[in-house]
């Protein structure tokens, strides 16, 4: 569903990524593991859009895409919920939920059942509707960031580090959100400091080291390597 061939990403003159290969499959979660700064969060704006390239090629559904604006790439499907979340702390969750639908994938449902679907999934935001996003729980926030991601009716969406500052028993329970996402049907492309969890999650693992995969394979199998045991998994 999503081919990414021999990307490289500049900033400015210094390339940060140095021609990566990546696949997600329709429906798969995948997991991006790797060190503070190895480019992960770069890579994944690259994908939505948000960062220009400087070779190689982004394959969403068969088509290029790699030189599409973001909003067009949102249109086609794919929803980014930034690293920090990235919420307006003066805007209530509804306009959030509004400001997502804004670049909604066509053909899909209508807004109100969108509402209705992310309130069904997310009761808490339901019955804070009306809260400034800025007086929400750390929890709270990451799901109004999901929850704005999915008003684009995604069919991939991309998650930067969700449990980034939240709660161990906060982190459960976004763990199990990611599940049910993944049973509706959509794909996740997921980057997780928490590699253990991430690795429970995905069907399959790229580990990431200064722009470079050096790693790829079935989650099962990234969870007994001894190198990733070591590197992220402190055993
Ligand atoms: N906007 C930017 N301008 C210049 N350099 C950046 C920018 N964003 C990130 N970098 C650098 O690019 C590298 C990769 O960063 P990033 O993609 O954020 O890594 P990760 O998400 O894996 O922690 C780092 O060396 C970082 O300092
Ligand atoms: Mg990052």
């Amino acid at each position: 569903m999503l081919s990414i061939n021999n990307l490289r990403v500049n900033y400015g003159a210094r390339e940060v990524i140095h021609g990566i290969n990546l696949e997600v499959r329709t429906g798969e979660i995948v997991t991006l593991i790797g060190s503070n700064g190895a480019g992960k969060t770069t890579l994944l704006k690259a994908i939505s859009g948000v960062n220009k390239i400087t070779g190689g090629t982004i394959e969403w559904k068969g088509e290029r895409i790699e030189r599409l604006a973001p909003h067009k790439i949102v249109s086609r499907g794919i929803a980014h919920v930034p690293e920090g979340r990235l919420l307006f702390r003066d805007m209530t969750v509804f306009e959030h939920l509004e400001m997502g639908a804004v670049q909604a994938a066509a053909g899909k449902q209508s807004f109100a059942e969108r509402v209705d679907w992310v309130y069904t999934l997310f009761p808490i935001l339901k019955e804070r509707h009306m809260q400034l996003a800025g007086t929400l729980s750390g929890g709270q926030q990451q799901l109004v960031a999901i929850a704005r991601g999915l008003m684009a009716s995604p069919t991939l969406l991309i998650l930067d580090e969700p449990t980034l500052g939240l709660a161990p028993t906060v982190i459960d329970q976004l763990t199990d959100t990611i599940r049910e996402l993944h049973r509706t049907g959509l794909a996740i492309l997921l980057v997780e400091q928490r590699v253990d969890m991430a690795l429970s999650l995905a069907s399959r693992g790229y580990v990431f080291e200064t722009g470079r995969i050096v790693l790829a394979d079935d989650a099962a199998a990234l969870l007994k390597d001894p190198r990733v045991k070591e590197a992220y998994l402190g055993v």
